[in-house]
């Protein structure tokens, strides 16, 4: 069974944490467009370079670059049985992109899954998030602690940080940029009949289950 899925949701949705749990359900490769630019910044790239002038605005990083990643990334053998795109595509623009590149080697997307989430609630979402220096799991101060205070769940260390881009002011822009590309991209998904609409407002665990029946559905 092939899974190629896409991963769609505001920033802060729970695109990060709900791929974690579907990757140790499904073992299909997680290919978040966010966390190749952040490795490429934190190794100063000269991609990394350009698409950091980008994301501190909380703008998107241009379609060129972005596309020109997913489409080397896609192209490696471990994506032959499935994958898990998150955060691309954001733009009709890329969607197009994507389809003529899963085109080339014969591939469609079985799913998108659109964690949907009401901007509101997303700005305490994002203000409460840390993440493990070491293993990149992803937490919450409020709604999703370690199990032990200050040790990390999967790997075990105790050093976690904070997005740059989960600043106040660059989370204002992120969402505006966000909010209005997403509408055009449920209608582009929904007419291909590959579209799932999953409540984002519940408990993580709630939000997998039906993350979950959807996948085991497929096919
Ligand atoms: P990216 O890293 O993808 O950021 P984003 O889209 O803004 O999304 P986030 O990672 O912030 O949110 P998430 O949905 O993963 O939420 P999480 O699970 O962490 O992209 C960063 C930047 O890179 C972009 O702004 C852009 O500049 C650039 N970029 C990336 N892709 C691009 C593209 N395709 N084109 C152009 N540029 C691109 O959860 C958030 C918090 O909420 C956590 O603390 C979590 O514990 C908590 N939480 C999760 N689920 C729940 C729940 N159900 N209830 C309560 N709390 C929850
Ligand atoms: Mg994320």
């Amino acid at each position: 069974m092939s899974m190629n899925l896409v991963l769609m949701g505001l920033p802060g949705a729970g695109k990060g944490t709900q791929a974690q749990k579907i990757v140790e359900d499904f073992s299909i490769p997680h290919i978040s467009t966010g966390d190749i630019f952040r490795a490429a910044m934190k190794n100063k790239t000269p991609m990394g370079i350009e698409a950091k002038k980008y994301i501190d605005k909380g703008e998107l990083v241009p379609d060129e670059v972005t596309n020109g990643i997913v489409k080397e990334r896609l192209a490696q053998d471990d994506t032959k049985d499935g994958f898990m795109l998150d955060g691309f595509p954001r733009n009709l623009n890329q969607a197009d992109a994507l389809d003529k590149m899963l085109a080339e080697s014969g591939r469609h997307l079985d799913a998108v899954i659109n964690i949907h989430v009401e901007p509101d609630v997303l700005v305490e979402r994002l203000s409460g998030r840390f993440i493990c220096r070491n293993c990149g799991a992803t937490y919450h101060k409020i709604y999703n602690a370690p199990k032990v205070e200050g040790t990390c769940d999967v790997c075990g260390h105790h050093e976690f940080y904070q997005r740059d881009d989960d600043k106040p002011e660059t989370v204002k822009n992120r969402l505006d940029v966000n909010i209005k590309l997403n509408t055009p991209l449920v209608d582009y998904y929904q007419k291909q009949g590959v579209l799932h609409e999953i409540n984002g407002e519940q408990d993580i665990d709630k939000v997998y289950d039906d993350i979950k029946k959807v996948l085991t559905n497929l096919n």
